[in-house]
């Protein structure tokens, strides 16, 4: 069954009360974590130096880090800017396997005054666990964090 998403939106505004973007990620990966089922990792990659993404706050097993914007699934996220819904990771020859449990993953990019400041990562071990619906749906809740935090 696909999650409440409007009401997973109304949640994370509420709980995303400081602005402050290193408490408000941390925030988020716990909230996601908690509320969306089927998930292994979730977690935020910062561009902190042109073209590569630096691990920020998460939740799940150790992770890669850094990752250029070159490589892997997120890498592709943050060049296009446009979100990557892979149904199975080990079909996809560029991805990076952090956790080997990983099947699925969904990476949305994080836009603010028109510079990537990141993405967000989530994974599943369950093959094609995003459908159109929770992209949607997730991609609205990463509007939230946008909307209630101060990007640098
Ligand atoms: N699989 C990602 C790397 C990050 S981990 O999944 C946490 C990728 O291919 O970009």
């Amino acid at each position: 069954m696909t999650p409440d998403y409007p009401l997973l939106a109304r949640q994370l505004e509420a709980l995303l009360d400081t602005r402050d973007w290193l408490t408000n990620s941390a925030q988020a990966c716990a909230f996601l974590m908690q509320e969306l089922p089927d998930l292994n990792w979730v977690g935020f990659y910062l561009q902190r130096q042109p073209e590569m993404l630096s691990l920020g706050p998460f939740q799940g097993k150790p992770a890669c880090h850094p990752i250029p914007f070159t490589k892997g699934v997120c890498g592709t996220a943050a060049r296009t800017r446009e979100t990557q819904r892979v149904a199975d990771v080990h079909a996809v020859a560029d991805h990076i396997a952090c956790d080997a449990d990983s099947r699925a993953e969904l990476v949305v990019p994080i836009v603010a005054n028109d510079r990537l400041w990141g993405v967000l990562d989530l994974d599943s071990p369950r093959q094609a666990r995003f459908g159109e619906a929770d992209q949607a749906g997730i991609e609205r809740l990463v509007a939230v964090f946008i909307e209630k935090t101060d990007l640098e």
